[in-house]
């Protein structure tokens, strides 16, 4: 089921070029064959807010829902985190992730985020860009990362399909499994329920998408450059930042 899930959210979800990737982090574009070809989509946006992590040197680091593995591999190459355990329900994805590092701090598990295979207090934060939403049972979720997270530890939680992004509302359609469409307001109160603190909430914006000029609309997915903007630069991805008391 979850080889399903993880194939068809490849097919849903937009990921960004490896241009856009070796020119925001000046890699070597060689180092960054992982990151699939171009495929656009109108629904994710860029999304790779892992910068966004406010990481120590040596600190520990879960990134839930993995997927092609960007962001464990760069939060330990590019951020510096100590150990980065990359996490995902399906086998292959963990598999093909592990095959492209060979940094001893990265490491991919997989397993499914409703049980974590991980000792209590193991982990100083944890990254999720567009997974939480295939949650089934969200606050089990929840209490497994208050589990793992040590005391002050953070929980950065990214989501591109989310009630107000009406533009991504569709994908919903185009995947087998129910989707969490939750407001801004519901992972506030679905953090403090499980017993999280909301540290901070924000719509971070994608501007590496580049908007073309108005007499180019309209396009395959935007009827007007304004429906555009609103998508990429005023929407963009819905975070929350959880920190365990
Ligand atoms: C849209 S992808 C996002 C991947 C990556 N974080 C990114 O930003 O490109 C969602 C990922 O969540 C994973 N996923 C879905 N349900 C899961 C679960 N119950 N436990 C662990 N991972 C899950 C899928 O296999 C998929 O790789």
């Amino acid at each position: 089921m979850y080889r399903d899930v993880a194939e068809s959210v490849d097919a849903a979800f937009h990921f960004e070029t490896g241009r856009d990737l070796v020119d925001r982090l000046g890699y070597d574009p060689d180092d960054l064959e992982y990151v699939p070809d171009a495929s656009i989509d109108s629904f994710a946006g860029v999304g790779y807010h892992f910068d966004l992590v406010e990481l120590e040197p040596g600190e520990a680091v879960l990134d839930l829902g993995t997927g092609s593995g960007y962001a464990a591999r760069a939060l330990s190459e590019a951020a510096g985190a100590g150990r980065a355990i990359g996490f995902d329900a399906a086998p292959e994805m963990a598999r093909t992730a592990s095959a492209r590092t060979d940094d001893p701090a990265v490491k991919f598990v997989a397993g499914d985020f409703h049980d974590l295979p991980f000792e209590s207090d193991s982990f100083h934060h944890c990254f999720s860009m567009d997974a939480f939403f295939f949650a089934t049972e969200p606050r089990d979720v929840l209490q497994e990362l208050l589990r793992v997270l040590r005391p002050g530890g953070t929980f950065y939680c990214g989501v591109n399909f989310y009630q107000a992004n009406h533009h991504s509302h569709e994908v919903a359609d185009r995947l087998d499994p129910e989707m969490l469409l939750w407001s801004a307001e519901r992972y506030r109160s679905a953090f403090r329920t499980a017993g999280f603190r909301v540290a901070a909430q924000s719509h971070v914006p994608d501007t590496d998408t580049e908007i073309p000029p108005a007499d180019a609309f309209p396009t395959a997915e935007f009827d007007t450059r304004a429906e555009m903007v609103e998508r990429y630069r005023k929407l963009g991805t819905l975070l929350t930042v959880g920190v365990v008391p």
